[in-house]
């Protein structure tokens, strides 16, 4: 079955220039291979699994040890299945078994008291899989320098997998990637095996919306969608989700959840979009735009509040929308929001060092050989991911304009550049010899009003001296 865009639907969304092409590839099919009904004389492999499932016999792997993989792994040792991680990184490998954590959600004794129990293991060598009855896959999805998908770590997984595809096997993709990308990507390759989707093993797609650093949401009390490439695929991935999550919401496709996703992800990149594009039209008005969005935020109703900050940043938010606009160019069709929303975060960090400049030019000082001293390097609050950290963006930019540099940051030790590496320095201390002190990451480790009264100039980026009104604090 074929999902064509009928051509007037196509056209508004490519602003009228564009014919709805048939592109090799670009359009979601529905694989043939499915066999749903039990064949008489033949024994219906998925009871056994949902009994093994059911009575926590079943035992679960976890393919990429990272952010997402590690808590989730955690989560099902914890409701008593035996669980494998599998990584490529020995010293992943070795930490997990030695009962140590690396991510900060995921506390070390928790690690230790599975590993010491018996239900928590990791290990690099993919044989294990030939053993397991369950695998979710969470290994990255980065984009190429040119912004198209890179698939290439789900593939390499993907083979692994179907070298040990046994019957009874649920596959269970968790990787943000673009829709369509389990049904014809992964299905083809594991029914190459012979072993047929929906009587001999189980695939879906489930996305993780873990929140790293959140106190309140985390991966047992997220809502889990999941949708398989059949209805049994879909209620075993259910039934799996039921063990650990306090809540599992079924969809019809794995497209469907391939694209609930990249909604979630879209929805705030694009509403961040807007309110960085509103700072920069409060900027040239000379309005405070914090202000105008805590009291825009106090309409009941149809309203939600985003801030602008120094941009995008993190595995996600930066990344997932490229991939839906590259399945949608793929299906003919422009997706104008997402690559606007894009552009406006991406010139972000290029904002902020026009305003450090711009103070700075104020206060008779030139960007070049002015000390400034950044505050954060992580791409949100109280956590130690830099990965598209806009602070790095900063960091490079000011360096170039010729800056003596430094920073603070309690989670991130060290970070390196391409031709230059720096290392987290004592926040007062720095704060006081600046010529402008830069507010980049909001951490609720920083003592703000001592960094208020240690500093001459504070450039704030996420209004976290929103309780000072002075002039030598400039906000976004
Ligand atoms: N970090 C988040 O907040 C978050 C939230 C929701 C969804 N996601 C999505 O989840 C996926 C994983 O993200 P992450 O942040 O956990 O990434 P990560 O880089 O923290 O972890 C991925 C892990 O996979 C391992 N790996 C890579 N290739 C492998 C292979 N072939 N076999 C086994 N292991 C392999 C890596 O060594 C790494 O340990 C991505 O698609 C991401 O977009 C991430």
């Amino acid at each position: 079955m074929n999902r064509h865009l009928d051509s007037t639907a196509a056209n508004i969304l490519s602003g009228g220039t564009s014919k709805s092409h048939d592109i090799e590839g670009g359009m979601i099919s529905k694989a043939p291979i499915c066999a749903e009904e039990t064949v008489a004389g033949i024994p219906d492999i998925s009871q056994e699994l949902r009994e093994k499932i059911r009575s926590r016999k079943a035992k679960v792997g976890i393919v990429g040890l990272g952010y997402v993989g590690l808590p989730l792994a955690v989560e099902f040792a914890r409701q008593g299945f035996q669980v494998t991680g599998i990584d490529l990184e020995p010293q992943k490998i070795e930490q997990i078994n030695s009962g140590k954590s690396y991510i900060g959600d995921v506390p070390s004794e928790e690690v230790a008291r599975w590993v010491e129990q018996g239900l928590l293991c990791a290990s690099s060598d993919f044989n294990v899989l030939a053993e397991l009855d369950t695998i979710n896959i969470c290994v990255p999805t980065p984009l190429r320098k040119t912004k198209d998908p890179d698939l290439s770590y789900i593939l390499a997984a993907v083979e692994q997998i179907q070298k040990n595809l046994h019957p009874g096997m649920l596959v269970i993709l968790e990787s943000t990637t673009y829709p369509g990308t389990t049904e014809e990507l992964i299905l083809p390759r594991l029914a190459e095996t012979g072993l047929e989707v929906g009587r001999d093993f189980f695939l879906c797609f489930s996305p993780e919306r873990v929140d790293p650093g959140n106190s309140q949401f985390n991966t047992r009390n997220i809502a889990k969608v999941v949708g398989g490439v059949t209805p049994t695929c879909t209620e075993l991935g259910t039934l799996f989700y039921q063990q650990a999550m306090e809540k599992v919401v079924p969809v019809s496709s794995t497209q469907v959840a391939e694209m609930v996703k990249l909604l979630e992800n879209t929805f705030r990149s694009i509403n961040i979009g807007l309110a960085n594009e509103m700072a920069l039209l409060c900027d040239c008005m000379e309005i405070d735009v914090w202000e105008v969005i805590e009291a825009a935020a106090t309409k009941p109703f149809g309203f939600m509040p985003f801030y602008p900050g120094p941009g995008l940043g993190g595995h996600c938010i930066p990344v997932d929308p490229f991939y839906l606009s590259w399945k949608a160019k793929m299906n003919g069709v422009e997706a104008r929001f997402i690559e606007l929303a894009g552009q406006i975060n991406g010139a972000m960090p290029h904002f902020t060092v026009n305003k450090i400049q711009a103070v700075l030019n104020d206060r008779m000082k030139s960007v070049k050989n002015s000390q400034v001293h950044l505050l954060g390097m992580a791409y949100k609050k109280d956590i130690a991911d830099v990965r598209e950290s806009p602070a790095l963006d900063v960091l490079a930019l000011l360096r170039k304009l010729g800056a003596r540099l430094s920073y603070s940051d309690p989670h991130v030790p060290r970070v390196k550049l391409a031709d230059f590496e720096l290392e987290s320095q004592p926040v007062l201390p720095s704060c006081r010899e600046a010529d402008c002190v830069v507010l980049l990451t909001d951490h609720s480790s920083f003592d703000y009003e001592a960094i208020v009264n240690q500093s001459s100039l504070i450039v704030d980026t996420r209004n976290a001296f929103r309780a000072w009104r002075m002039e030598k604090i400039i906000r976004l």
